[in-house]
């Protein structure tokens, strides 16, 4: 009760509003405000901006993730390596110092086993989506439910299934380009707060901000 007032009183712009679920692990890490990581998710190397969320059982390392986004449950972003050619063996014990199974065999590195993926701003992934290493997923994308993504995917594209294939873009050039120039996640909250509803139409929007 005491702890309650004691809260009331801390003003608003020294407030945290960041929310991070049960049983999260954050390893060198860093969280912006308005950020949300719901349970068992596990990051590691990772920045996360403003007013993204990732739903429960993420799995992300390496990463930097723009604004605006929105990760569903069960998604792995940028998990690592095994080499696939020419070492006999897939296992770390012959290439890593990293000790995978308490030991190794390796002097040094022998395999880049991590690698960096970049998330823009306004993406949405859907659930139990994979995104492998050194992936580029540009502003505004958008990732169908348990897809497989091998390649950099363009801003405003839909991609889907395994591989994950274009499936189109979500809006006509001319808007994305307008969106991309615009960069409305860039705006500040007061902003965002007071024209949220012009957010419910892309043509609306465009009319409004589009020749400014
Ligand atoms: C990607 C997505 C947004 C596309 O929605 P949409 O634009 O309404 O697309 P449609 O349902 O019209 O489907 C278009 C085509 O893509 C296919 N498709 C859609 N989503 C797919 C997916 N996740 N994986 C594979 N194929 C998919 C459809 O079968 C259809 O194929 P067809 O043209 O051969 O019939 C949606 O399907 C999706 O995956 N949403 C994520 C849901 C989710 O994870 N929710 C939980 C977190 S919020």
């Amino acid at each position: 009760m005491r702890l309650r007032r004691f809260f009331k009183k801390v003003p608003e712009q020294l407030q945290l509003h960041r929310r991070v679920g049960r049983n999260v692990v954050l390893s060198n890490s860093s969280l912006e405000d308005f950020v949300s990581i719901g349970d068992d998710c596990f990051l590691h190397n990772v920045k996360v901006d403003s007013f993204t969320y990732l739903s429960s059982r993420v799995t992300v390392m390496n990463t930097q993730i723009g604004k605006s986004c929105s990760i569903a449950q069960g998604t792995l972003i940028g998990g690592g390596m095994h080499p696939s050619k020419i070492f006999v063996s897939t296992n770390p014990v012959f290439y890593s110092t990293e000790k995978q199974c308490t030991e190794t065999f390796a002097d040094k590195m022998y395999f880049e086993e991590t690698g960096r993926c970049l998330i823009g701003n306004d993406v949405w992934i859907g659930a139990n989506a994979v995104i492998m290493d050194n992936i580029n997923i540009s502003d505004g994308v958008i990732i169908g439910a348990g897809s497989i993504v091998t390649k950099d995917v363009p801003s405003y594209a839909i991609v889907v299934g395994n591989p994950a294939r274009f499936l189109r873009y979500r809006f006509e050039k001319k808007y994305i380009d307008f969106l991309l120039d615009f960069q409305w996640w860039n705006k500040d909250i007061k902003w965002l707060k007071e024209n949220f509803k012009d957010f419910h139409d892309i043509e609306a929007f465009y009319a409004k901000y589009g020749h400014k």
